[in-house]
């Protein structure tokens, strides 16, 4: 590893001296510029190597968001840049660096054919919004289609213009540590944060240089690991994959994407990287997906260590047959594929096709025009954490809460008093920034602490408790919270005994959730049990702010504080949202994109479960053989779909009619409470005999509403066949007659219901 690094330095050290010019300024240098009238002039004008050139993606030298190579291939990538034999690279950033290395491509080589400079722009870039999961809280896609959009901005400002976003894996299973990554739970509300993150990324034009391209992944079926455990093999029957985990990665076509990336999992026995089924049959097949798919990173190697490939070679084979276009980091197109072509293993029109669909979002992103338009230093100077950026993400954040219970009206802080604010997470300014922030500064959040502190009003106390073991600098170094040093408690007790009123602060911390970080327990992590605990013992006025990138099991906590905040991980404003927010200035308004449970042991827990045989809601819960826990409820803690709010809402009117195309579904959302908020009212469908089991309950709409104090508004949903049907196993699409539960209401637990009746006959043309 340690020689790696020396020589990956050495190279790029190389790289900046020779081959760049020594001062950096704002004009293009292009001396060898491609001369073509198009995409298929270009291509006939390429080598063999130069089209396999195009399908090779490596990492840069700087960031390292997967394991290095082990081998010397690292100190052959500055010689392959210059002789055309790399498409792009990923982890290169910032004006300057992407700079010296575009000019590598387009004055060294024969063609001078640009690269793509893709990264990890998850969320946020420099700033750092809050995480996928906690923005997907807001059900707001307007929100969030800015949130990718400023990122996007800040990140093309870098040299940037390709992001490895959105990930779109729907996962039931929180101790997987990347469900931080998705948009949670549900296909429904998935697909619509799908869509509204590509066109955020990739606005309405991607040669603009604010723009990235977007990448749909990792299709698919790897938010379905066994166990929770990342990378870990995923078994799928066909009516999951097609009503369940596809149709967030089709509302990405159906957005215009313009990449996809396979995954590291199997699928049903076939690594994805190698599923003809799944890439060539559904996405460039069925779906007509014109763009191009790059591997996960080494992902066509592991192809050996999945038993799917006997030597790299094969593993070659076998992902340029099934589809995928673009090699991320495991050297093995570079070096198989010429001689997979000479022995007549792969079509010539294979490799045609992967490198016309690189080349042709090269000329969609404006680089053929112009390789070094992504890199302006004044644009760079003004936009990269820009107040706009900040103000942007600020207010992604304050969306983002889901406040999950408010006994007792503990929130907002009404009366001037003295708090105790609590925990290992009180004054970090770290953790806020999540998993994925590898441009992120460290330590550039806004504590809880420093948000707080504005308010003067109120004699404040901040007090760690527990603390953190380790302060991660990198984003492949492990955390800890404490497990062992309970000196500080006895510290937090005593002033929790003096105060009116504590807020903790408890959580994971912004590495404990992400790639890699799976979990066994869903707990708070180390002391900070028992911490609650003794300081509840003796001031049980508490308002508990949790901050954790996966829905934790909150069962003590819920039985005993009176009020809980899920506040995730929020980014560089975390503290001034969540300031905002405890202080009664934003009403909260986010609701669960992923169930909470009573215990690690419900997983996988989903709102959208089958009924089975022997349901759980059994008429007599005495009688032993129905399907449940003989320790624990089946229900979620905190369902899907729940939040509360600072006011309060009623339904009423809820009426369902007909009409030409399927029903309508109305209903009345009052706001009764004293203060204006927003509600995100949910439409629910049961079929309740189909020829595939159909879940208890399918998200089909959701509407977010502005309420003033004492407002009342009419909601009304449109069900059609795309609502009504089904995909079999087979993915073949129906609508079946016969009754349907349709259910409104302000969570996946607490809704008024109808039943219609559907039959073919009635329903008009
Ligand atoms: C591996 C991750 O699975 C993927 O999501 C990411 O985009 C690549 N590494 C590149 O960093």
């Amino acid at each position: 590893m340690g020689r790696i690094i020396i020589l990956s330095a050495l190279a790029i050290a190389c790289l900046i001296s020779c081959g760049a010019p020594k001062k950096i300024e704002n004009k293009n240098t292009i001396t060898s510029p491609v001369k073509y009238k198009n995409v298929e002039d270009l291509l006939k004008k390429m080598t063999l190597d130069e089209k396999i050139g195009q399908m090779n993606q490596y990492n840069g030298f700087w960031n390292v968001t997967g394991p290095s190579p082990k081998d010397g291939d690292a100190a052959k990538k500055y010689e392959n840049l210059r002789s055309g034999l790399v498409g792009s690279m990923l982890n290169v950033r910032g004006v300057e660096q992407v700079r010296k290395v575009q000019e590598i491509a387009v004055n060294e080589t024969r063609l001078g054919i640009p690269l793509i400079f893709g990264f990890d722009v998850i969320h946020g870039y420099q700033t750092i919004s809050p995480i996928p999961l906690a923005e997907s809280a807001s059900w707001d896609m307007e929100a969030i289609k800015l949130s990718a959009k400023m990122a996007a901005k800040e990140a093309a400002a870098s040299g940037l213009n390709w992001t490895f976003a959105p990930m779109v894996d729907i996962s039931r299973d929180a101790r997987w540590g990347r469900v931080m990554e998705g948009a949670g739970e549900d296909p429904y509300l998935g697909s619509a944060i799908a869509a509204a993150r590509v066109k955020g990324f990739q606005g309405d034009d991607l040669s603009d240089p604010s723009t990235l391209a977007a990448c749909a992944k990792h299709f698919a079926g790897y938010g379905f690991a066994e166990g929770g455990r990342d990378y870990n093999t995923s078994v799928i029957s066909g009516e999951i994959l097609h009503n369940v985990v596809l149709p967030p990665f089709k509302a990405c076509v159906d957005a215009g994407v313009s990449t996809f990336m396979n995954g590291f999992n199997e699928m049903n026995g076939v690594p994805v990287t190698g599923h003809i089924k799944l890439q060539r049959e559904i996405l460039k097949g069925l779906w007509g997906y014109e763009g191009m798919i790059v591997s996960d990173w080494g992902s066509i190697g592991e192809m050996k260590a999945h038993g799917f490939a006997a030597d790299d070679k094969e593993a070659g084979l076998k992902a340029v047959l099934a589809g995928s276009d673009m090699d991320m980091e495991s050297y093995i197109y570079v070096k198989h594929l010429k001689t997979l072509v000479e022995e007549g293993k792969v079509d010539m029109a294979l490799i045609d096709d992967a490198a016309r669909r690189i080349l042709n979002l090269k000329q969609e992103l404006g680089l053929f025009e112009d390789p070094f338009k992504y890199c302006d230093l004044n644009r760079e100077a003004q936009v990269i954490g820009s107040d706009e950026l900040k103000m942007a993400a600020r207010d992604m954040a304050r969306k983002s809460v889901v406040l999950l219970k408010n006994e007792n009206a503990g929130l907002p802080i009404k009366d001037k008093k003295s708090i105790a604010v609590i925990g290992p997470h009180v004054s970090e300014k770290n953790s806020p920034l999540g998993s994925w922030r590898i441009a992120g500064k460290d330590n550039t959040a806004i504590s809880v602490e420093e948000g707080l502190t504005k308010y003067k009003d109120v004699d404040w106390s901040f007090l760690q408790g527990v603390q953190l073991t380790t302060a991660p600098t990198n984003f492949v170094f492990e955390t800890k919270i404490n497990e062992d040093d309970r000196t500080g408690i006895d510290e937090a007790v005593a002033k929790a005994k003096e105060v009116d009123q504590v807020i903790m602060v408890l959580g994971e911390h912004g590495f404990q959730s992400g790639e890699a970080r799976s979990r066994t327990s869903l707990d708070l992590p180390g002391l900070q049990q028992e911490l609650l605990e003794a300081v509840h013992a003796v001031n049980p006025n508490i308002v508990l702010i949790v901050m954790s990138g996966r829905p934790l099991d909150l069962s003590w906590a819920d039985e005993n504080i009176p009020t809980i905040v899920q506040a995730w991980h929020l980014g560089t404003e975390s503290g001034n949202a969540l300031a905002e927010i405890i202080m009664g200035e934003y009403n909260p308004s986010g609701k669960l994109p992923m169930s909470f449970p009573r215990s690690v042991g419900q997983m996988p827990l989903y709102y959208n479960y089958k009924n089975t045989g022997r349901p759980s809601q059994h008429p007599d819960p005495n009688l032993v053989f129905w399907s449940h826990y003989i320790d624990e409820e089946n229900s979620a803690l905190y369902p899907f779909g729940h939040g509360e709010s600072y006011t309060s809402f009623e339904y009423s009117n809820f009426t369902v009619s007909q009409n030409n195309t399927g029903y309508l579904a109305s209903v009345t959302v009052s706001n009764t409470g004293q203060m204006d908020g927003e509600e995100v009212t949910q439409l629910y469908i049961r079929d309740l005999a189909a020829s595939i089991n159909r879940p208890v309950q399918e998200l089909k709409g959701f509407e977010k509403t502005m309420l003033k104090s004492g407002e009342s508004k009419t909601i009304t949903f449109s069900l059609t066949d795309k609502e009504l049907g089904f995909y079999d196993n087979e993915g073949n699409y129906h609508v079946e007659d016969g009754e349907f539960d349709i259910m409104v209401g302000g969570s996946s637990a607490k809704v008024l219901k109808k039943t219609i009746e559907r039959a073919t006959t009635s329903l008009k043309p």
